[in-house]
C-alpha cells in the first residue's frame, strides 16, 4: 500500500441475505471513496457470530459479500478488501478497548436493544452486548477518518468517537477520531411490505435481495404497499410507502427527491412502480452478472489474502502504539 491518502473504512456482516438497503446505504457508495481516500472495506465475520448462524451459511455469505464488494466496483489495487478474522489485531484491540467502555453506554445501544428484545437472558450471548467495542476496534485500528454507513450504524460510530476521545484524554493522541458519513438519500431504505420498518436482511418480508431474479424483483416492487393519495409525492409521515419508492428511485438515478417528484408529477402509482422496477433491474441485473463472474476460480481468495496482508501492516502498527501507551511490555 503506497498511497498516503486518509482512510475510509466500512464493513458488512455476512449474516442473512444482502438487500437493496445494503446496496443503497452502503455498497454502492464505497467505490466513490476510492479517489479521495484509501478505503479499507472488510467482511465483519466475527460480528456475524453474535447471533446463532449455520457454519455453511457463514462461509457462503462471506464469499458472497467479497464478490458483492468487487461487483460494486471496488478495485483491490485502490482499496484494501479483507476478512476481519484474518487480522487478529481486531480481536486484540477489542479486548483492550472493552476496559474503557461502560456498561451503561453499551446498554443504551439501539441495535443491542432491538436484537435482544425478544430473547431471554440465556439466549443473549455476551458478544451481542460487546459488539460495538469490536466495531470501534475495527475502525480505530486503521486511523480511520471517515466511516461510510447507513443511518442505523451512526450510534456505533458515535460510541467509537467517544471511546477514542476518552482514550486520547488519558494517554495522549493515540487514536484518530473518526467521522461518520451517511448518504444524503438512501440512508434508510424501508421494507416494501411495511414501510414503517427498515429493510433488513434478517426479515425476508418486503425485502429485495441482491440475488433475487428479475421476475421476483419486479413482482415485489409492483406489490409494494403504497398509500391513499395516489400521487407521487414525498411525505415520509403520511405517505411512507411511496416516499420509500421515491428514495429508491432517487438513490439509483442520482436525482434529488424533488427531481423525482417533478418527473412523475402526472404519473399514477402503477406507472411509477414500473419505472422503479425498470431502474432497480437495470442496476441489479448487471451487478449480479459481475458478482457471478467474481465467484469463479480462486480470485476472491487472492484478493482476501492480499487485503489481509495490507490491513495487518497498518493494524499491527496501531496495536503496538496502543500497547506502548498503556504500558504493556513489548519484547524487542
Ligand atoms: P448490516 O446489514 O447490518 O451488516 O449493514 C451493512 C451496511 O448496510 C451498514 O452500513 C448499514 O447501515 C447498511 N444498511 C443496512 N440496511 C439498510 C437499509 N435498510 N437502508 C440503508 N442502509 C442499510
Ligand atoms: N456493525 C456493522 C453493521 O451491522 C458492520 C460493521 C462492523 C462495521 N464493523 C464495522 C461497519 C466498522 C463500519 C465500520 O452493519
Amino acid at each position: 500500500m503506497q498511497d498516503n491518502k486518509q482512510t475510509a473504512l466500512s464493513g458488512i456482516k455476512p449474516t442473512g441475505r444482502l438487500t437493496l438497503g445494503n446496496y443503497i446505504g452502503a455498497l454502492k457508495n464505497f467505490p466513490s471513496f476510492q479517489e479521495q481516500y484509501h478505503p479499507f472495506i472488510f467482511i465483519a465475520d466475527l460480528h456475524a457470530l453474535t447471533l446463532p448462524i449455520d457454519p455453511e451459511e457463514l462461509r457462503q455469505n462471506t464469499l458472497d459479500i467479497a464478490a458483492f464488494y468487487l461487483a460494486s466496483g471496488l478495485d483491490p489495487e485502490k482499496s484494501t478488501i479483507f476478512l476481519q478474522s484474518m487480522v487478529h489485531e481486531h480481536s486484540e484491540l477489542a479486548t483492550i478497548l472493552q476496559n474503557y467502555a461502560y456498561m451503561g453506554e453499551m446498554s443504551r445501544m439501539t441495535q443491542f436493544k432491538d436484537k435482544s428484545r425478544n430473547l431471554n437472558e440465556k439466549q443473549i450471548g455476551l458478544g451481542l452486548f460487546t459488539y460495538p467495542v469490536l466495531m470501534a476496534a475495527d475502525i480505530i485500528l486503521y486511523d480511520t477518518k471517515v466511516v461510510p454507513v447507513g443511518e442505523d450504524q451512526k450510534q456505533h460510530v458515535e460510541l467509537t468517537r467517544d471511546l477514542a476521545i476518552r482514550f486520547n484524554h488519558r494517554y495522549g493522541d493515540v487514536f484518530v477520531v473518526p467521522e461518520v458519513s451517511i448518504p444524503k438519500t438512501g440512508k434508510r431504505i424501508m421494507s416494501l411490505s411495511d414501510p414503517s420498518k427498515k429493510m433488513s436482511k434478517s426479515d425476508p418480508k418486503g425485502d429485495i435481495f441482491l440475488k433475487d431474479d428479475e421476475k421476483t424483483i419486479r413482482k415485489k416492487i409492483m406489490s409494494a404497499v403504497t398509500d391513499m393519495e395516489s400521487r407521487v409525492h414525498y411525505d415520509c409521515e403520511k405517505q411512507p410507502g411511496i416516499s420509500n419508492l421515491m428514495t429508491i428511485y432517487a438513490s439509483l438515478s442520482s436525482l434529488t427527491i424533488e427531481e423525482v417528484e417533478a418527473k412523475f408529477a402526472t404519473s399514477n402509482y402503477g406507472t411509477f412502480k414500473r419505472e422503479v422496477a425498470d431502474l432497480v433491474c437495470s442496476v441489479l441485473i448487471p451487478f449480479q452478472e459481475r458478482y457471478r463472474h467474481f465467484l469463479e476460480g480462486d480470485y476472491i481468495d487472492k484478493v482476501l489474502t492480499k487485503g489481509a496482508k495490507e490491513a495487518q501492516e497498518v493494524a499491527s502498527k496501531t496495536l503496538k502504539r496502543v500497547k506502548q501507551a498503556i504500558g504493556i511490555y513489548q519484547v524487542k
